[in-house]
């Protein structure tokens, strides 16, 4: 008899443990300008489309932010060496990082 009770609470907390982060994230990308997901495609040819690459090429997705602005400062400033990454990030501003590190830190880990 006590199936009865516990498995319909087993089921809602699965569905509440699997649906939350899903909601959270959702609800923080969209409170971003829409430049941050428009500059961030440019970057879906190498890391992968929504930021998970799948090949060599680290992917983007679930990166803290901050990690992410101050790769592509290193990047553009020299001081992380990079076969690609160095010529691209001097085609943007710090407040384009800040937008595109927004975006990718608000998807899910791959
Ligand atoms: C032409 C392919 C290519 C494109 C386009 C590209 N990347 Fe990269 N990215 C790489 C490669 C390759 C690396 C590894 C470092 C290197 O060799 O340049 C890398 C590394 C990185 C890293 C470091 C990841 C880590 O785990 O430390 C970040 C952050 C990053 N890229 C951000 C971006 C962003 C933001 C964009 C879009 C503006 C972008 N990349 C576009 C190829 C690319």
């Amino acid at each position: 008899m006590i199936w009865r009770l516990t498995l319909p609470l087993a089921a809602a907390a699965l569905m509440g443990g699997l649906l939350a982060p899903c909601l959270a994230s959702a609800q923080s990308r969209e409170a971003l300008p829409p430049e941050a997901a428009y500059l961030s495609a440019n970057c879906a040819n190498c890391h992968g489309p929504q930021g998970r690459s799948a090949g060599a090429i680290p992917s983007l997705a679930g990166l803290p932010s901050r990690y992410i602005v101050e790769q592509m400062q290193a990047f553009k400033a020299g001081t992380r060496p990079a076969t690609i990454m160095h010529q691209l990030a001097k085609g943007y501003t710090d407040a384009q990082f800040e937008l595109m590190a927004s975006y990718f830190s608000s998807l899910p880990k791959p």
